[in-house]
């Protein structure tokens, strides 16, 4: 009988510019790995990271309790939680450990739920990070690759990315608050314009349209957001400066990383990711902010290793 199952999921960016809440991109920057271990009794979250323990309030913590109760598991759990993803930075950190512990609470209870399942119980541990439910980030940690998270009716559309993508990531070490991703959502407008509304999604549409036909350019064309950056991109220093310089440096489109504050702009492997990186560490360099920089391709989803 199988005790305990280890589960890897990568990080991800959500949005992609113009597809806010629906689309996301698993990436092979870092990943997050949990392990569940039928023990004892109750749910107990054991990390060497700093995470809440309490279940209800951990990300993880949260997916298992749901899933217990769902399926009437009366087994004591152990969930050792070990972060690679950095949490605040709009990397889908959260989204990495929910969708580790869906995956693994299903392989340990051999209930084969299909994708969509696997995402909505994965959801469900946003709620204890971001106090909503939305699942563009952890459908790309559980999937993998280039995800459309349809809301009604409820499921999630998969395209395998070109593999000539190159992502460009910058994350500025600055002070995020708890509840980033909450701060981030309060700032954005309750109503748009119909034409804004036409724009995003033209440019959405053809972003897929990227991604079925494999055609880099597009995709990087595509990264056009005139809603949702706009009312973000005061919580990034020199937001502006990152972006035009990354422009200026070959990248096909820039825009915020799901709710901030990293910086992703696409290139492709004709591109010059290198020089773009620097020149986006210039652009927050100019507003006195230090920046982390990757280079990174699409990944896989979450795996039992
Ligand atoms: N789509 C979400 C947002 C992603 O932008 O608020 C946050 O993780």
């Amino acid at each position: 009988m199988v005790e305990s199952i280890t589960v890897k999921a990568p990080c991800s960016t959500a949005n992609l510019g113009p597809g806010f809440d629906v689309f996301g991109l698993a990436l092979d920057a870092y990943y997050d790995q949990i392990q569940l271990k039928k023990e004892g009794s109750g749910i107990k979250i054991q990390s060497l990271d700093s995470v809440p323990i309490e279940p209800e309030k951990n990300t993880a913590g949260l997916v298992v309790k749901e899933m217990a109760k769902k399926f009437k598991i009366k087994t004591g759990l152990v969930l050792k939680i070990k972060k690679g993803v950095p949490t605040g930075y709009g990397m889908g950190s959260s989204a990495a450990s929910a969708a580790a512990a869906a995956v693994a609470f299903d392989a340990l209870f051999k209930l084969k739920l299909d994708g969509n399942s696997l995402v909505q119980y994965a959801g469900m541990g946003e709620m204890a990070s971001a106090g909503s439910v939305h699942y563009d980030n952890v459908a790309a940690s559980v999937l993998g690759g280039f995800v459309i998270v349809r809301t009604s009716p409820f499921s999630v559309i998969t395209v395998d990315p070109p593999k000539d993508l190159i992502l460009c990531v910058a994350i500025p070490k600055i002070h995020v608050p708890q509840k980033k991703t909450e701060v981030s959502r309060k700032v954005l407008p309750k109503q748009v314009k119909l034409l804004d509304h036409v724009k995003n999604l033209s440019n959405a549409a053809a972003l897929t349209a990227g991604f079925v036909k494999k055609d880099v350019d597009l995709i990087g064309n595509s990264i056009n957001d005139i809603i949702v950056e706009p009312a973000r991109k005061h919580l990034i220093p020199g937001f502006d400066k990152v972006k035009n310089n990354a422009l200026d440096a070959g990248a096909m489109g820039v825009t915020i990383s799901g709710a901030g504050p990293s910086v992703i702009a696409f290139t492709s492997i004709h591109g010059d990711p290198k020089k773009i990186l620097n020149s986006m560490k210039k652009g927050f360099a100019a507003a006195n902010t230090e920046c982390i920089t990757i280079i990174c391709k699409p990944s896989m989803g979450a795996a039992v290793i």
